[in-house]
């Protein structure tokens, strides 16, 4: 009887310990405030060194990566955004689905870049507050610290500079910097936390820090896993014969895709004008000529990373196309045929006429869904510190 009772006891104990053991690695919350703390490891695919995160894929520690030259298999990584604090990529994650960011309280980053959308939202055009439609395709976030132009006509040249964009623009957040500044400030949880973060944020949350953080949490979002990456790694099978036929058209000097959708980001970052359709009722999209002011950038866009591609319909600028099929099949249907007759564009020497047969089509398509990885997706927070609906 005494040893079934010790053993009692002692199960009990164990029960005990593992639940006081769990409360104390749960994270505690900020004091006075519903705030949880702040992550203090970095995200997958990054290592922590002195007090920030560089980027540690595994896409780093591939054998003879320069030897293979521009366009091969194994070319290096560009230059990539890195270096902030796991405190500053966790207070961006809750800014990131925190629908406060936007005039009415309605619209968060998360609801264009929606996670369950590879970061996108699955509208041709997507709608800001009170449904107001924008001009364009919301592009996925996937791997935008490796950017040096954003914004599909590459208007922008930081992370920073890019989402005043979306913040103060009438038909995304609709914000203004002093609105979105006010209600920061007003969250309690928020105040606490910047300044854990940004300790000159104590005496007031500033737009520079909450663009630093945000930047912080989008520079997180890489995906350099697929089964391309492993292929290209010297894992011969993680590839299909198909694929790989695939994948020999998309750099053959026929197709001449890897030309402009070059690896291991499968876009040069080039502005290139290539002739895609506006799709059905919306007018012609004159590209980067409108910020460069140069005529020859007319219809000119930069070359769309096809990373995660198979996840991020509709396609194109306008997203013009529905599925992978049509858009492969636009570069097969003469050069220009979709140049609306008024306009006379300055088409890439690229872009012509190789003829693609329909099994060759379809290899590509094949191909470009070996691109497919999200294996260091974060995880959505079940609550923001506004209190409002995460995500919305
Ligand atoms: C109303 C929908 C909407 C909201 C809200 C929104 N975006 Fe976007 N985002 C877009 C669209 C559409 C584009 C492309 C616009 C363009 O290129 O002219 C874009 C482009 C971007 C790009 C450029 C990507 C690239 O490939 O160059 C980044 C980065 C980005 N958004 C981040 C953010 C962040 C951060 C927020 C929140 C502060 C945000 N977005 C809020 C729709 C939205
Ligand atoms: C001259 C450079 C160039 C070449 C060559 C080229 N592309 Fe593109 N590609 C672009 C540009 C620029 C866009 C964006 C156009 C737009 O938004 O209107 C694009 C868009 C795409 C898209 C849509 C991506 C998205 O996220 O919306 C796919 C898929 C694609 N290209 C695949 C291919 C394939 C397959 C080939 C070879 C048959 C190819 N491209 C050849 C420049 C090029």
């Amino acid at each position: 009887m005494a040893n079934i009772g010790s053993l009692r006891l002692w199960a009990y104990g164990t029960v005990l310990a593992v639940l006081l053991l769990g409360v104390l690695n749960a994270p505690a919350n900020i004091p006075g405030t519903n705030a949880p703390a702040l992550a203090t490891t970095c995200p997958a695919g990054f290592v922590l060194t002195g007090q920030s995160c560089r980027l540690d894929s595994p896409y780093l520690h591939y054998k003879s990566l320069e030897s293979q030259g521009v366009g091969g298999l194994k070319t290096g990584l560009p230059a990539f955004r890195d270096g902030f604090s796991p405190k500053q990529i966790d207070l961006g994650r809750y800014l990131f689905f925190d629908p406060l960011l936007s005039a009415d309280h309605s619209v968060s980053c998360a609801h264009c870049h929606n996670p369950a959308h590879a970061f996108t939202d699955g509208l041709a055009h997507s709608r800001g507050i009170g449904g107001r439609e924008t001009s364009r395709n919301a592009p996925s976030l996937w791997n935008v610290g490796f950017l040096q132009k954003l914004f599909v006509d590459g208007r922008a040249s930081s992370l920073e500079e890019q989402m005043q964009g979306p913040l103060y623009g009438a038909n995304e957040m609709g914000n203004s910097r002093e609105g979105l500044l006010a209600a920061i400030n007003a969250v309690p949880a928020y105040r606490a936390l910047f300044a854990q973060v940004f300790p000159d944020a104590a005496s007031g949350i500033r737009s520079e820090h909450v663009y630093a953080a945000i930047a912080a949490f989008e520079s997180s979002l890489v995906s350099l896993n697929s089964r391309y990456d492993l292929y290209a790694n010297g894992i011969l099978g993680a590839l299909s014969p198909k694929e790989i036929e695939g994948m020999n058209v998309f750099r053959s000097f026929v197709a001449r895709c890897a030309e402009c959708h070059t690896p291991p980001l499968f876009t040069n970052q080039q502005i290139a004008v290539i002739g895609m359709p506006d799709g059905a009722g919306h007018s012609f999209d004159p590209g980067a000529e409108a910020n460069t002011h140069v005529d020859s950038m007319r219809g000119g866009f930069r070359v769309p990373s096809l990373r995660n591609v198979e996840l991020t319909s509709p396609y194109n600028h306008a997203g013009a196309f529905t599925t992978l099929r049509e858009t492969v099949s636009f570069y097969t249907q003469g050069r220009g045929h979709a140049v609306p007759a008024q306009e006379k564009l300055n088409l890439h020497w690229h872009i012509w006429e190789p003829k693609l047969t329909d099994a060759e089509l379809d290899r590509l398509v094949d191909f470009l869904k070996t691109l497919t990885d999200q294996s260091y997706m974060p995880t959505m927070p079940a609550a923001v510190p506004s209190g409002l609906p995460p995500g919305a």
